[in-house]
């Protein structure tokens, strides 16, 4: 019998990995992320019946079968193809670790070590999660919060100035382990609630989360149809 996922029919659109904003032609501000959480939670989408658009940083990581793959460098490249996609999106998963900030100027040349101090002007990124959770139709839109103190009062904090959905916090304290590590210890924020996971791995984290997101999806369909 053919499995029918609890996503089936749903177009789900997710951001993974670092975004790199380049200073010269070799060198750029970044981040650790390896991508992984995000390709877990898009490869769980698709198992749960989902067409699945990825929009991924650059990664070690081999495109998963099945999913729609769009390659992007920077946060402005990855914000026009959030764009280009998300009209058509029910769902979208912000889990990209966007550079929060990006050179003012490249330089054509590669910098020159004159000086002991050198200045860089950094320009502030546009926020990739708050554009989609403000747009006139929002597809249901989950972020996740990489913290590394007073976890879940600051991702309760970004879940209203995003205006997202649910927020995913996650503490990154001990860097060496979430980030491009396997596991991942998270809570699921809501407006009204908190909830705390086990550490799971992040396969496990892709696949819970696409769950409950079907499971709220379809509450509130239904609560939506009664009397209807
Ligand atoms: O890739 P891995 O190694 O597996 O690690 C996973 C992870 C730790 C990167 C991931 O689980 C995670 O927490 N991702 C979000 C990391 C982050 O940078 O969060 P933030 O607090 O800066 O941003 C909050 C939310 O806003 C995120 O959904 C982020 O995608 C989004 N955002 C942030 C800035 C920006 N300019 N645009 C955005 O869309």
């Amino acid at each position: 019998k053919q499995h029918i996922g609890v996503l089936n029919g749903l177009t789900v659109l997710v951001t993974a990995g670092p975004t790199w904003e380049a200073l010269d032609p070799v060198r750029s501000l970044t981040n650790h992320s390896s991508g992984k959480m995000g390709y877990a939670i898009a490869k769980a989408a698709v198992q749960e019946g989902a067409a699945v658009k990825l929009v991924s940083g650059p990664t070690n990581l081999t495109p998963p079968k099945g999913i729609d793959v769009q390659p992007v460098t920077t946060a402005l490249e990855m914000l026009a193809a959030v764009e280009d996609s998300v009209s058509s999106a029910h769902i979208f998963i912000g889990v990209a670790a966007v550079t929060d900030y990006r050179p003012e100027l490249y330089e054509q040349q590669k910098i020159k070590k004159n000086s002991s101090v050198l200045k860089l002007n950094l320009i502030r990124n546009p926020d990739i999660l708050a554009n989609v959770a403000n747009r006139a139709m929002p597809p249901f839109t989950v972020g996740f919060a990489a913290e590394t103190e007073n976890v879940i009062d600051n991702a309760k904090a970004k879940l209203s100035t995003k205006g997202c959905d649910w927020i995913i916090a996650n503490d990154v304290s001990m860097i060496s382990g979430v980030l491009s590590g396997d596991e991942n210890t998270v809570h699921l924020i809501t407006e009204t609630e908190s909830e705390d996971w086990p550490t799971l791995s992040k396969t496990e984290v892709g696949e819970r989360l696409a769950k409950r997101i079907a499971l709220n999806l379809s509450d509130e369909l239904g609560s939506s149809s009664v009397g209807s």
